[in-house]
């Protein structure tokens, strides 16, 4: 499966909040992500088909910096390599597999949330979702990472505790549909040297397991 990781744009929209129906039932409706799209604070990324030709995603309204301070191998990763005058995606396909975003407030990115599409769960993709999503935590200048997940969702818990998340408290009934309690967990210091060779040697494993190339990455 070919797919690259960009920045959300509008033209994702119907297909990311279908993602997320499916994937927080309870929860609806969505957040609004046309209005996150707006806010310089959050960042959104998606797993999109390879094949699909779409127009370029407006770059994220941060009136201070836009995209034009990215290193070029992160704009490379988040960019389309597409053609100019490619065509508007068809809406009757399912391009989108995942999305995943955060908020970045004084050094810490928060994880809004991550999914990905249920047919094509256990095929890599949350992995890569998070790992692209921690390179461009890094990229932001974030230090803290950290994310809530409900208590019962232990298979995102291992995805985190995969990347070196450790659980660090519990917020009693922060789940508004049945007041489940959120576990909050944190990677300290996403920049040290023990957590970058952590995601550096699970980025290369993931690599080589899923036949993906390595998204551009932090040396
Ligand atoms: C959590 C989610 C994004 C994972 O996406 P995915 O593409 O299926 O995940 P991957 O295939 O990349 O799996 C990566 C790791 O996640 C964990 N994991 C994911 N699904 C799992 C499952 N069903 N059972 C056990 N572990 C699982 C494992 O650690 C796995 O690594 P491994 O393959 O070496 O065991 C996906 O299950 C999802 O969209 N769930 C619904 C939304 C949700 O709960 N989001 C989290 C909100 S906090």
């Amino acid at each position: 499966m070919a797919f690259t990781i960009r920045l959300m744009g509008k033209e994702d929209l119907p297909q990311v909040n279908a993602i997320d129906h499916e994937a927080f039932p309870t929860l609806w409706p969505p957040p609004n992500y046309q209005r996150e799209l707006k806010n310089g604070l959050a960042h959104y990324i998606v797993a999109c088909d390879d094949e699909i030709e779409y127009e370029p995603p407006e770059p994220p309204k941060d009136t201070t910096q836009g995209l034009s301070w990215l290193p070029a191998r992160l704009k490379l990763l988040f960019n389309n390599s597409k053609p100019a005058n490619s065509k508007a995606p068809p809406q009757a396909r399912d391009y989108i597999y995942g999305f995943t975003g955060l908020w970045l407030m004084a050094g810490e990115a928060h994880i809004t949330n991550i999914a990905v599409r249920e047919k094509y769960r256990r095929q890599g993709i949350g992995e890569l979702l998070l790992i692209s999503l921690i390179d461009l935590a890094i990229e932001l200048g974030a230090t803290l990472v950290t994310l809530e997940v409900r208590a019962s969702n232990t298979d995102a818990q291992r995805l985190y505790a995969k990347y070196g998340f450790i659980e660090v408290g519990l917020r009693r009934g922060y789940y508004t549909d049945n007041r489940e309690d959120g576990v909050l967990m944190t990677i300290e210091d996403v920049t040290s040297a023990p957590a970058q060779a952590k995601i550096r040697q699970l980025r290369q494993t993931h690599a080589r397991r899923w036949k993906m190339p390595a998204p551009a990455i932090a040396p």
